[in-house]
């Protein structure tokens, strides 16, 4: 039996499965979706130093996520699901304690090792730390930081702390078709998937199915800020990619390759606003909600030749692809992808067609 080698095992709500064994719990993840497509397995499935971001809490002076059971924060010292270079960081960042009673901090190394902190903070907190200073003056001489809801970028100006507009940088990177990287621009506390080795696996997925599926013309939804965008694009595929968030906008913006149209839009809401898809690709990497709206989408004269769907939440995705088969729609490969390992998540890169 082999179970996490982490003094928080059983306590820390991070890996809820970190004294089941390894095998038998990627082997149940497997399980749920095997009767769609027997032949799953997984094409990553590490089993620690996963992370190269975290999201961390603050309260009462203890830095750490909940517990497993109750909804305190357990103080940690160390984590074996942070890759070296995050932990590190996470090491050096805790050596302070911010004068706040609570709050959410995320934490981020990129691919060439800038350090970022996102504090997520109440208004009253972030005030008393600028009236404070010296805590933001420490952290801005470790780490790159932003502050807010609103990601604002903490500068200094004659010796006072000042929030600015973002200040969107490569945190984190996406891949071409010969593996070389592709920066992402965002905030710290914009969407990135968890870890630079998982997206690797995750871009190779994306793209060998797009390749199996022989479709050139793609539409995306919920691109995020190019993470497959960027990497599609890379094989001479036109994309039309329609995101919501408005500095994942202005990121994939910053390099914009011109074989991609990009445009906003919240995919729920706007559904019946999205491009056509009749006869294209759909590329779809949707929140744990789902497909939803975009359903309701796919009819008679507006139908997809392909889907590759990208999941993180095996319910929807289950429920999605049920719905996708009643619309003539055939699972044709699946992907597993252990991106979340000792925790009952995992990440699915699924195929679907029409005959
Ligand atoms: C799971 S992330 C995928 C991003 C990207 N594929 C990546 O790998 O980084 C989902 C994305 O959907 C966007 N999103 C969430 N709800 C949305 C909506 N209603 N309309 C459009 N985009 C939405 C989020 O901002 C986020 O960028």
């Amino acid at each position: 039996m082999k179970t996490l080698d982490c003094p928080y095992s059983g306590v820390c709500g991070g890996c809820a499965w970190a004294v089941q064994d390894f095998d038998e719990q990627n082997n149940m993840k497997l399980e749920e979706v095997r009767a769609l497509f027997p032949e799953v397995r997984w094409l990553y499935s590490p089993d620690a130093r996963v992370r190269d971001k975290v999201d961390l809490v603050w309260e009462d002076g203890r830095l750490g996520l909940y517990r497993l059971n109750d909804r305190t924060v357990l103080d940690i010292e160390t984590c074996v699901m942070m890759t070296k270079p995050l932990e590190d960081f996470f090491k050096e960042y805790r050596l302070k304690t911010p004068p706040i009673r609570k709050g959410s901090v995320r934490l981020r190394v990129s691919p060439s090792g800038e350090k970022g902190v996102w504090l997520d903070f109440a208004n009253q907190d972030v005030k008393n730390l600028f009236d404070e200073r010296d805590y933001l003056k420490w952290l801005s001489s470790i780490a790159f930081v932003e502050i807010g809801q609103r990601r604002k970028h903490l500068t200094w100006k004659d010796g006072a702390p000042k929030l600015v507009d973002p200040e969107l940088r490569p945190w984190f990177d996406s891949y071409d078709a010969a593996g070389k990287s592709i920066p992402l621009y965002g905030p710290v506390g914009g969407f990135s998937q968890t870890g630079f080795n998982a997206n690797r696996a995750l871009v190779d997925s994306v793209l060998a199915l797009a390749k199996k599926s022989a479709v050139s013309d793609w539409v995306e939804l919920f691109c995020g800020n190019g993470n497959f965008t960027l990497a599609l694009a890379s094989t001479g595929a036109q994309i039309e990619a329609v995101e919501m968030d408005p500095l994942a906008i202005e990121g994939l913006n910053k390099a914009l390759p011109s074989n991609v149209k990009l445009s906003q839009a919240d995919v729920y809401l706007k559904a019946k606003t999205l491009p056509a898809l009749n006869g294209r690709g759909l590329l779809v990497d949707p929140p744990r909600a789902g497909l939803r709206e975009v359903l309701g989408l796919l009819h008679e004269d507006n139908l997809p030749s392909a889907i590759v769907y990208v999941s993180c939440f095996t319910g929807t995705f289950l429920s999605d692809v049920a719905d996708l088969k009643t619309r003539g729609y055939r699972l044709e490969d699946l992907h597993a992808i252990n991106q979340f390992p000792y925790s009952p998540h995992a990440e699915w890169v699924a195929l679907l067609t029409r005959r």
